[in-house]
């Protein structure tokens, strides 16, 4: 439709209500395409994690219980089951476990009689960290706040902190008074899920003597056992 030109009549009704229409249909055209590129783009990103997934999944091996060990460091691979997946590609880079099969892990097999697990829980998953712990064979004692330097999002509130529970089975000796850590640890946000190497100091400070294992770790650390798909 051409533009009206100065000192042209002006439009009739119908005439204005053609422009409007003519003016709609451009954006929405616009609309329809980006539209249809975020979801091929998200398609191609949920495809590429489904397949890094499989990879990462080939090296499982099950958790030997040929060591004792008197301190665990855990970090469960979380199912994040409130993502709406199918609408957004945001979800973990790695395969998750139910709650029932981290419950399931024998770890009172390769913890000592007297032994302290070291736990990272966010806040919504709380109460199935608790439940967890529980059928570890352990009591949970206290936690701590990691405070990220990244703000993210949440439904009730967005969510800055995750915890570090911890918990106790037996009778272990508490820390020396000097090597008890402050209960809130500031540390940037890195890659998803990393968590502050801080932790390792933390725990290597508060029992020094004790043989240590990381479970679901993704790098090795001198002078710990590690065990992970990814490592
Ligand atoms: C939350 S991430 C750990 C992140 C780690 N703490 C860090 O700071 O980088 C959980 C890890 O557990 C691994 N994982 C998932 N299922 C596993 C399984 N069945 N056996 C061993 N590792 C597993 C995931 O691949 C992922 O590397």
């Amino acid at each position: 439709m051409s533009r009206p030109r100065i000192f042209d009549k002006p439009l009739t009704a119908t005439e204005r209500q053609q422009r409007w229409r003519a003016k709609q249909k451009h954006p929405k055209t616009v609309i329809k395409k980006a539209r249809s590129l975020l979801k091929q783009q998200g398609q191609t990103k949920r495809a590429a994690r489904r397949t890094r997934i499989v990879e990462i999944a080939k090296n499982n091996v099950p958790l030997s219980t040929n060591q004792l060990y008197p301190v665990v460091y855990v970090d469960p691979p979380w199912e994040m089951n409130n993502y709406p997946t199918q609408f957004f590609s945001r979800a973990v880079p790695y395969p998750t476990l139910t709650d029932d099969e981290l419950c399931a892990l024998p770890v009172a097999a390769i913890t000592t009689p007297d032994a302290i697990l070291f736990i990272w829980t966010t806040a919504p998953k709380l109460p199935q960290c608790l439940c967890i712990i529980t059928s570890w064979g352990f009591e949970y004692v206290t936690c701590m706040a990691w405070v990220k330097s990244r703000i993210s999002c949440g439904w009730w509130v967005r969510n800055q902190h995750e915890l570090l529970l911890i918990a106790r089975k037996g009778n272990p000796p508490y820390p020396e008074p000097a090597d008890r850590p402050p209960s809130v640890i500031h540390a940037p946000t890195r890659k998803h899920s990393q968590k502050p190497d801080e932790v390792y100091k933390i725990i290597e400070k508060m029992y020094p003597e004790f043989p240590k294992i990381e479970l679901f770790a993704r790098k090795a650390r001198d002078g710990w056992d590690s065990w992970g798909n990814e490592i």
